[in-house]
Parts: C-alpha cells; sequence; structure tokens
C-alpha cells in the first residue's frame, strides 16, 4: 500500500456502504411453541450475522383489496439496515418525514409532528414477545417506527462486565442494601451468562427506539401517553430523551450500554406480522393491529378445514351484518357457491333483493308445505330424529315413541301417515294409534298447518336462496324455521359433492331452545364437512350455545367462532364454556358493533369486522 493514501481516503475505502433488507414479518403470536422456537433461532442468527445496525419496523395505514374493493388496513414493513452483505433480499431506503425543525421533546417534520421515544429500564425479567405487544389500542397513529438498534461487542468485555457484576453482589451482601437498578442489572447479567454459557449466544449492546407520528401535537401527547403506557404493561419503561430527538430520528449517535444477547434479543419478537390471510380467503376486517384477517372456510391444507361458524352477539351486535358481508363477499370471490340462508327476521331477503335467484318471504297465512315425514323418508336425518322433533313438538308421551318412528318409516306423506293411523286407530285395542292421531292431528289443523301442508318451494337449480319468515309467531318460527332447514339440508345433499356449499341461519337461537331441534342443527354441523358444506348459526347470547348437549356439540363443532358483543350475563359462559381470558371478556362485554373476538382453529384475534360505506348503507337493520 503507497503512502500517497492519505487516511482520508483509507476511510472512504473501508466506509462500507448502508444496506438496506427486506425482513419478513412472522406470525409468533399464531406459532406453534415450537415453530416460535425456531423462528427465534433464525433471528438471532440474523442478529449475530448482522454485526451491527438497525432492525426497522414500520407501521402506516395501507389498503387491503379484497375484488376490487380497498379496505383500510395497517401495514407493517419489517427493514434490516447494516453494513453488512447478507443473503436476503434487497429493499429501497424507508421512506420517512424529512425534519423541519428539532424541538426539545420533539420533532416538527414535513408532514406534521413526531417524537421518538426510548426504552431505558425493563423489568427484570424478559417478557417474551413483549416488543411485539407494544402497541396502540385506542388510536393508530399515522405511522409508527420500531427500530432496535444492535451491535456486538468482544466476549472479552462482556466476561470483564460480567466479573464486576459479582465484585458488585458481593459488596451489596455485605452491606446488604440492594437497590433495584443494580437488582436489575443483576438478574440481566445472570440472564446473559447463561445464555452465553449454556445457548452460545454472543454478547449484544442494543437499544429501543419508537418513533410516533402525529399530524398534531395534542394528538402526539395522547399517543404518547398511549404507548407508555402498553409498554408499561409489557415490562418496558419508556421515555422521551431531550436533545437528542433529531439524532436518534436519523439513526445516528451510539448505542447506549444496555447489554443482552442476541438469544435474548430475538425473544423480544421485534418481527411480529400478525397477518390472518388464508389463500382465497374471504377478508372479514382487521385484528387489533389493523392487519387484515381473511378466512377460507373451504381451505383444505394440512388436514386444516374450517367450513363451520358459530357467531353470537347481543341485539344491534352486528351478527346478521356480518353474516350478509361473509356471503356477498364469498359469492365474489367463489362464483360457483351454492348459498342457502334461513332468515327468522327477513332481513336477507330485503339485503339481497336483486341478487337471490329465489327470495320467499313467508308471511302468516302462507303455506310453508313442508312434510316432515317426507323429509324422513328422503333420509337426510333419520326417523328418530323426525320423531323426537315431532313428540317435543307436540307433547308427545314418551311410550308413544316406537308406534311414531314405525309410522314415520312405513309412510311417505303426512297425508299418508295420518290416513293410515286412522284406519290403524279404527280397529279393536288400537288406542295408542288413536292417542298418537289426535296429537298428529295438530299438524294439520289450527296455525300449524301453513308449516306442513301446501306445496314447498322449488330450490332446483337456484344457487342462491333466501328462505325469510315474517311473522311475530315463535312457534311459527321454529317449526317453519326447522322444516325449511330439513329441506335446505336435504337439497345440500342432492348436489354434487365437489362444490361449495353453504347453509346460514340467523337468529337460531330459539332453535337450540329445543333439544330435539338443537340435535338436528348438530348432526348438520357433524354431517355437512363431508359435503363441502358451510354451516353458520347465529345467536344472541353465548349461553344459547351452552344450553344442551347438541347446542354444545354444535359450539365445539364450528371451526370458526365469533364472539360479538355479549351482555353481563353472559360473563359465566365465556369463561367457562368459551374459556376467554379475564381481559377477552372485558373487550367482549365493552365491544361496539362489528367487534369481537374471534377464534379460528387454534388462533384466537380480536377483531373488527369491516364494512365499506356502501354496504353499511345497504345493510342497515336499526
Ligand atoms: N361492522 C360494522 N360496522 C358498522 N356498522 C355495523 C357493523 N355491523 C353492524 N353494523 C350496524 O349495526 C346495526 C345492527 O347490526 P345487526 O342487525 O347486524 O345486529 P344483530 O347482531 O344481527 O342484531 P339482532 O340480534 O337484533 O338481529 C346495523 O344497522 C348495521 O348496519
Ligand atoms: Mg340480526
Amino acid at each position: 500500500m503507497s503512502f500517497l493514501f492519505g487516511s482520508k481516503n483509507n476511510g472512504q475505502k473501508t466506509a462500507q456502504k448502508t444496506r438496506y433488507y427486506r425482513l419478513e414479518g412472522i406470525p409468533f403470536f399464531l406459532l406453534s411453541p415450537e415453530d416460535r422456537d425456531m423462528k427465534m433461532k433464525e433471528l438471532s442468527t440474523l442478529l449475530s450475522q448482522a454485526e451491527r445496525g438497525y432492525i426497522y419496523i414500520s407501521r402506516a395505514p395501507g389498503e387491503y383489496e379484497f375484488e376490487g374493493t380497498k379496505f383500510p388496513i395497517i401495514t407493517s414493513s419489517f427493514n434490516l439496515i447494516t453494513e453488512k452483505e447478507m443473503d436476503l433480499e434487497t429493499a429501497e431506503p424507508p421512506k420517512r418525514p424529512k425534519i423541519k425543525k428539532e424541538h426539545a421533546k420533539y420533532l416538527q417534520t414535513m408532514e406534521g409532528y413526531a417524537r421518538v421515544l426510548v426504552s431505558y429500564r425493563y423489568s427484570t425479567r424478559i417478557y417474551e414477545g413483549a416488543l411485539g405487544r407494544v402497541d396502540f389500542k385506542q388510536m393508530n397513529p399515522e405511522l409508527f417506527e420500531t427500530i432496535i438498534q444492535f451491535q456486538k461487542i468482544p466476549q472479552l468485555s462482556v466476561r470483564n462486565y460480567l466479573n464486576s457484576l459479582e465484585m458488585k453482589k458481593m459488596k451489596m451482601a455485605k452491606y446488604a442494601n440492594v437497590s433495584t437498578a443494580v437488582e436489575e442489572m443483576l438478574t440481566s447479567g445472570t440472564q446473559l451468562k447463561k445464555d452465553i454459557d449454556e445457548e452460545a449466544a454472543e454478547p449484544i449492546k442494543f437499544r429501543f427506539i419508537f418513533v410516533i407520528h402525529a399530524k398534531t401535537l395534542q394528538e402526539l401527547e395522547s399517543l404518547t401517553r398511549e404507548l407508555m403506557k402498553t409498554a408499561q404493561e409489557n415490562g418496558m419503561l419508556l421515555d422521551t430523551p431531550c436533545c437528542a430527538q433529531s439524532e436518534l430520528y436519523n439513526f445516528e449517535g451510539g448505542v447506549g450500554y444496555r447489554i443482552s444477547s442476541n438469544v435474548s434479543l430475538a425473544k423480544f419478537y421485534p418481527l411480529v406480522g400478525f397477518n390472518l390471510v388464508e389463500p382465497n380467503g374471504i377478508f372479514l376486517g382487521t385484528d387489533e393491529k389493523g392487519a387484515p384477517i381473511s378466512i377460507n372456510p373451504y381451505l383444505a391444507t394440512n388436514g386444516r378445514q374450517n367450513p363451520h361458524w358459530a357467531i353470537t352477539g347481543t341485539t344491534g351486535a352486528g351478527k346478521t351484518t356480518t353474516g350478509a358481508a361473509l356471503i356477498d363477499r364469498l359469492r365474489r370471490a367463489h362464483g360457483e357457491i351454492y348459498v342457502i340462508i334461513i332468515d327468522p327476521m327477513s332481513n336477507y331477503n330485503r339485503f339481497f333483493t336483486n341478487e337471490a335467484d329465489l327470495n320467499i318471504v313467508f308471511k302468516d297465512g302462507d303455506y310453508v308445505g313442508l312434510d316432515p315425514v317426507a323429509l324422513a323418508a328422503e333420509g337426510v336425518v333419520s326417523s328418530g330424529d323426525i320423531a323426537d322433533f315431532l313428540i317435543e313438538s307436540y307433547g308427545i308421551p314418551l311410550e308413544l315413541r316406537g308406534i311414531l318412528v314405525s309410522q314415520l318409516e312405513q309412510n311417505r306423506s303426512l297425508k299418508e301417515l295420518t290416513d293410515n293411523l286412522e284406519s290403524l286407530a279404527s280397529k279393536k285395542f288400537a288406542t295408542e294409534y288413536r292417542k298418537l292421531e289426535n296429537f298428529l292431528l295438530n299438524m294439520t289443523s289450527g296455525a300449524d298447518k301453513y308449516v306442513f301442508t301446501g306445496t314447498p318451494p322449488n330450490l332446483k337449480g337456484k344457487r342462491f336462496i333466501i328462505l325469510g319468515l315474517q311473522t311475530e309467531d315463535t312457534r311459527k318460527k321454529r317449526l317453519a324455521a326447522t322444516m325449511l332447514m330439513l329441506y335446505a339440508y336435504s337439497l345440500i345433499n342432492k348436489l354434487p359433492r365437489s362444490v361449495e356449499k353453504l347453509i346460514l341461519i340467523d337468529e337460531a337461537h330459539f332453535l337450540f331452545e329445543y333439544q330435539s331441534v338443537a340435535k338436528i342443527i348438530a348432526i348438520i354441523y357433524r354431517t355437512a364437512r363431508a359435503l363441502k358444506t358451510s354451516m353458520i348459526t347465529m345467536t344472541q347470547l353465548i349461553q344459547h350455545f351452552n344450553m344442551n348437549q347438541y347446542s354444545k356439540e354444535a359450539w365445539q363443532l364450528a371451526d370458526n367462532k365469533l364472539i360479538l358483543k355479549q351482555e353481563k350475563e353472559a360473563k359465566d359462559d365465556l369463561v367457562n364454556f368459551a374459556h376467554l381470558s379475564e381481559e377477552e371478556v372485558d373487550y367482549v362485554l365493552k365491544s361496539s358493533r362489528g367487534r369481537g373476538i374471534l377464534r379460528t382453529g387454534a388462533i384466537t384475534t380480536r377483531i373488527q369486522v369491516q364494512l365499506t360505506e356502501e354496504e353499511k348503507q345497504r345493510w342497515r337493520t336499526e
């Protein structure tokens, strides 16, 4: 090397270029413990290979496009900024608002205001995933940045540091005056020693930096308060450093004094990407971080299949509307689907007047024309189950069950059955037949005849069927809805297995009230899966799913459980039946429309069902 190369030149030669790499968000909270461990190992390797730099995470309002409609969501992007050459996809430097003026505790930017906060203390215990949980619950900032500044340090200097801690410890034991700060240092020192000795970890200095952006100073203040609060809940104390705002904002300055290891740092889960987006999924809404939730009920991968739903929410919580969104979007994305809606409040009749291939409203005095004997003959559910439905509906004594079942098996229509009973009853020693005949007479006389006699609607060749009821008569509602449900299911059984199908039953709570009807629903939940059929039932309270063994079974068989706002009385069931945590119970009791807990498979998330303005107009129920 020639002497002519001055130090300046030399410096230029060694100065490395800052490189930007794209990292992928990892859904840590949705992963199994084994997968989580594996991802954390990858992350700690990454930190160690990069040696020094920043993990830069930014979250800003974005859009999720579903079938040509754009929904507002929050998008997260993850970058690694380092001078090292890495085997990763490169990225553009992030676009950030430029600083206009620096104040002591905030910045004025070209787009508003910003504030830099630094975490300066941690609780003695590192909460796994803490960084992924530091977030906003009330308001979402325009732009929120999280920066993890890190730098590998030599093993030797760490050994010295650990030794000095040992000395401190001994001294303190002598004087017995342990300050919290020192105690925390000792705890993290012990952890670090453990990481290095047992996990071959590498020591790293680090600092967490948070940047909030807001349109106004007032907004900046409330966001600051909120961020400090959620950070504290996760064991991190934040501070707004005075006078270093622009330096920190611009990724300048040293890394600080806190020492940890690549292994421990990974446990903070900096790369939390929360998207619950399934292939060909139906966009439903966003989770508490604003990330999209998109579920495909017909997805069958790795044995995971999630066709069935249970939706519960107090009056006005948004059940019917959520069902409308689900069906409308499903029909747009899965064009070949068959949909049958049983609509006891006749809402869907109104929502989908133009789209439905068959849109029927049964009013008082209209004949539904559904014959349970004929349906029993079709074998969709057994004669025994139909018999139990009639027994419960007509208070038929149980000792008559045997002959009822055999009559259902021998006849092919209600007319045939009643004629047959009549002739049997006229014979000698036929009091049992006479008794049964008397009970069943109610089916063909009085108000019930509207349900069981007449001509049924023809569902053949129709893809989108809405069977609505307009009556205040709860009994009629229950009888008619049960029959319509059986009729719908008999159609489903005749359709090709390979096509996607769906049955939705709104206001199912008064169906679950009758054990025999609940049983029919449970049977559909049980058997529909093999027919590529999705079943959705909706009830006002979680208790309605906890009413009898069959309503419970329906709940258990629902792969997607959506719990919207509940009343106080639901508390016990939310804890003991739905197994929600105390925090989740609180959330559900206080929630507003379209907001709740979604449990899909093993994943539990909070959801806000998103509607476009147009959908809100179309599906108004109040
Ligand atoms: N996600 C949402 N976003 C905005 N508005 C909504 C949302 N969900 C429901 N709403 C509105 O709230 C009102 C009540 O909703 P909906 O009728 O779906 O409630 P429900 O749970 O079915 O009540 P009920 O038990 O009385 O039938 C509707 O006018 C609807 O437009
Ligand atoms: Mg409703």
